[in-house]
């Protein structure tokens, strides 16, 4: 049986027109998805109307080849043209629904920071690295031995007494002072030695404006054959410079530590008066031979500075207590 041209050609028509119809109503992609099968898929309805084609005459198959080849290329570019337009009304749905109110509050992100304390040691050991100094720490809860003895603190001195020092009930203490790190050091290393040395330090302190039991100090130490008081005095100098500005009017004071030989007080001069902040000196000879160094051949010299006095004076902080409060009204100023 012979398939006549116009009954294929009847076909084709009433594929394309209800194919045209069914398109233009699609809703979603999925949905425009199955239809581009259902028409034009390899098994689709073009497809099988073309399957008949081998039952019609030579002449007519080129005819209905061509007029099935136009329909092909109307439903194919509805279909792309219903995706278009599918997308951007899509594109559109999600624009409306996420509209950024740009007049709304933000919400904003609190950041972490390094407390004052920190950063004023922080900024203490940059200087001293800087100037070729080697970081060192030592332990704080110390015998009598490192905090007093080898730092030729006479067994009547007054740090001893236990109104000074926190001790514990097998004779250990809590250290007082950051200075037992230079024994420990020297104990292990041979000149030349320059360190500096950061740590918490107690005593049995009452607690006010700007006393507090537990505090911080930096200690450095430089030991090695020749040292002068020239020499501490350029490394004091040039080290203040760089934490309060170079222009610092400053003094040394002569004093007295058992661990120094001579000694002073700096003072520096703040908002009109003078204001002491470290204490130094030449290392007493008897503290080289505590450890074994023989005086005769090395000299040093050793500073200690309070960095809760520096921090308050760099941050003109009136009240000690402040800066261990953990009061975030306070510290996020930092
Ligand atoms: N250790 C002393 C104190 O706590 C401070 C000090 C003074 C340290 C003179 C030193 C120094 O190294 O040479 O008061």
């Amino acid at each position: 049986m012979t398939t006549s041209f116009e009954q294929v050609e009847a076909e084709l028509t009433t594929l394309s027109q209800d194919a045209q119809a069914t398109i233009a109503q699609t809703k979603t992609l999925d949905e425009l998805e199955r239809l581009r099968v259902l028409y034009l898929g390899k098994k689709g309805q073009l497809s099988q109307i073309l399957r008949n084609m081998g039952k019609m005459s030579a002449d007519d198959r080129p005819r209905i080849g061509q007029t099935a080849n136009d329909v092909k290329d109307t439903l194919a570019s509805q279909l792309d043209q219903r995706l278009q337009e599918l997308l951007s009304a899509g594109i559109e749905a999600q624009l409306l629904e996420e509209t950024l109110d740009v007049t709304m509050p933000g919400v904003s992100r609190s950041f972490g920071h390094i407390h004052p304390l920190n950063r004023t040691i922080d900024r203490i050991l940059d200087i001293f690295v800087g100037l070729g100094y080697t970081v060192a720490t030592g332990p704080q809860v110390e015998t009598d031995y490192y905090n007093f003895a080898a730092l030729n603190i006479p067994e009547d001195h007054p740090a001893r007494d236990m109104q000074d020092t926190f001790f514990f009930s097998d004779g250990r203490l809590l250290r007082t002072h950051t200075s037992p790190v230079q024994i420990r050091y020297m104990e292990k290393q041979q000149p030349p030695i320059k360190i500096v040395a950061p740590g918490r330090v107690y005593r049995r302190d009452t607690v006010d404006a700007t006393h507090s039991a537990v505090f911080h100090q930096v200690e450095i130490l430089l030991v090695d054959q020749g040292v002068s008081f020239a020499d501490l005095r350029g490394t004091i100098k040039a080290f203040l410079a760089q934490m309060f500005g170079p222009d610092l009017p400053l003094r040394f004071r002569a004093s007295y530590f058992p661990f120094t030989e001579p000694s002073a007080e700096v003072d520096i001069e703040w908002k009109g008066k003078w204001l002491e902040v470290l204490g130094c000196g030449m290392v007493d000879p008897s503290v080289l031979q505590s450890v074994g160094y023989d005086p005769e051949i090395y000299t040093g010299f050793a500073a200690g500075f309070g960095v809760e006095r520096f921090a308050m004076v760099l941050h003109q902080i009136d009240d000690i207590r402040r800066l261990y409060n953990s009061d975030l009204r306070f510290l996020s100023q930092f």
